[in-house]
């Protein structure tokens, strides 16, 4: 059934804007041929936002949110925390002691980025930024992926990645690690609605998550042909904004959308009219998951835990048993230990009481023996939110394969106590 391993990652940004859709729309169609990794690649914007990571948390929400919106399936795929599997750390400090600095400091992205903070009188000099792409090839290999869905931008660190892999396999005489290629998405860069390139921080961006009237808002002050100033001059759609978004989803009207631009037939009003439902059509279903993700009941989450555990156990290999030894002898206190933890929520009267009843079903779901044990404890870690669940699951299908490459690892380096 599998093709191989994909992992591929993004930092938490929040939320995200309709030019990443091209790499998500990647990663949702890859999710039934390969087995999957989606990282929210947390520490990497440790490189450069070290000292403020207060909005770490809800961007991490905001992202994974936008990702399950469009169709990753956390069923199917792990979607997870990369610093929550330490495997991708170890790692990295491993590469580290092998890779020649020239390697790091020669990545076309470091001195890019090195200047483009400088500029902002930011000074990113530090260690662990050389080390960016050292610790996204750990990202890449702890899972020993072989294929991973990125935009263009990513190229040089997976090229980098394959050297890093080599050199491994040379140093340790081993075939531990792949080389893995880059599998790119079939939509070129989408610009802002100002031309610029797209970015929450210009206010130029569509979010995934936008509501229609921002949408429209931001279609409507999109940039058009500058020099066509009366309805009547006939329009260059080579420079519009407006154009280059048709070419990208609406390339069935091109031929007569330019044809009749330039003989100012047509009006820019018509084309972001068009292009407006265009995007609305698009982002409807989108919209209609995330809100489904975000308001999740108590039967949702049950739906899920249900659901991972049919697929692993469909899947051939061992690991779907992995947590479920606990059939313990303290079982019988098990319900105790829930109304304990149940007890520590805060919230309002009516939040309580709402509680006390999820409480209830998952006792009696524990003891019509739905769940085990440690479907129980990943509820309660997950303070119950669907979201949370889902990574407290990734994290944990993540991490068994992490390990495993981290055994063999250490084998190969003669780590041995
Ligand atoms: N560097 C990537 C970005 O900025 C994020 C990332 C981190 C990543 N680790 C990865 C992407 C591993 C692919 C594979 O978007
Ligand atoms: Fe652009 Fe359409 Fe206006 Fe021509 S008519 S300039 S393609 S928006």
């Amino acid at each position: 059934m599998s093709k191989g391993t994909i992992l591929s990652g993004m930092r938490p940004t929040g939320r995200l804007h309709i030019g990443h859709l091209s790499v998500l729309e990647n990663w949702a169609g890859l999710q039934d041929e390969y087995k999957c990794f989606f990282m929210v690649a947390d520490l990497h914007s440790l490189t450069t936002k070290f000292d403020d990571t207060a909005d770490l948390p809800n961007d991490t929400r905001q992202m994974v949110l936008d990702w399950l919106s469009v169709g990753i399936d956390p069923v199917k795929s792990a979607v997870f925390v990369q610093s929550a599997v330490r495997e991708h750390a170890e790692l990295h400090l491993y590469f580290s002691m092998n890779a020649p600095l020239t390697w790091l400091e020669r990545c076309p992205t470091y001195k890019d980025q090195l200047a483009q903070f400088e500029k902002q009188g930011k000074d990113i000099t530090t260690y662990g930024f050389l080390g960016y792409p050292l610790l996204q090839a750990a990202d890449i290999l702890v899972y020993l992926a072989d294929t991973v869905p990125v935009g263009e931008d990513q190229l040089p660190h997976i090229e980098l990645t394959r050297e890093i892999a080599r050199r491994f396999n040379f140093l340790y005489k081993t075939d531990l690690f792949p080389e893995p290629k880059a599998l790119l998405g079939r939509f070129p860069l989408v610009p802002g609605v100002d031309g610029r390139k797209m970015s929450k921080s210009y206010g130029n961006d569509i979010a995934i998550s936008a509501a229609s009237d921002e949408v429209k808002k931001r279609v409507n002050a999109m940039v058009t042909d500058p020099q066509r100033i009366r309805r009547e001059d006939p329009g260059h759609p080579e420079v519009c904004i407006v154009h280059k978004y048709q070419e990208i989803y609406n390339n069935e009207l091109l031929e007569y959308v330019q044809q009749a631009c330039r003989s100012a037939e047509r009006g820019c009003v018509a084309c972001k009219q068009e292009l407006l439902e265009i995007v609305e059509q698009m982002l409807a279903p989108v919209r209609e998951r995330r809100a489904r993700y975000e308001n999740s009941s108590y039967d949702d989450l049950r739906q899920y835990i249900l659901n991972v555990k049919e697929n692993l156990a469909g899947q051939s290999n061992s690991q779907a048993n992995d947590n479920d030894n606990d059939n313990g002898k303290d079982n019988e206190r098990l319900p105790e230990t829930v109304v304990a933890r149940f007890k520590e929520f805060t919230g309002t009267r009516r939040e309580k009481n709402y509680l006390r009843e999820i409480g209830q079903s998952i006792i009696d779901d524990y003891m019509a023996g739905v769940f085990s044990e440690s479907d129980i404890r990943d509820l309660l870690d997950a303070k119950l939110d669907l979201v949370s669940l889902i990574l407290v699951k990734g994290g944990q299908r993540a991490r068994l394969k992490a390990r495993d490459t981290i055994k063999k690892v250490r084998e190969a380096m003669n780590l041995k106590y």
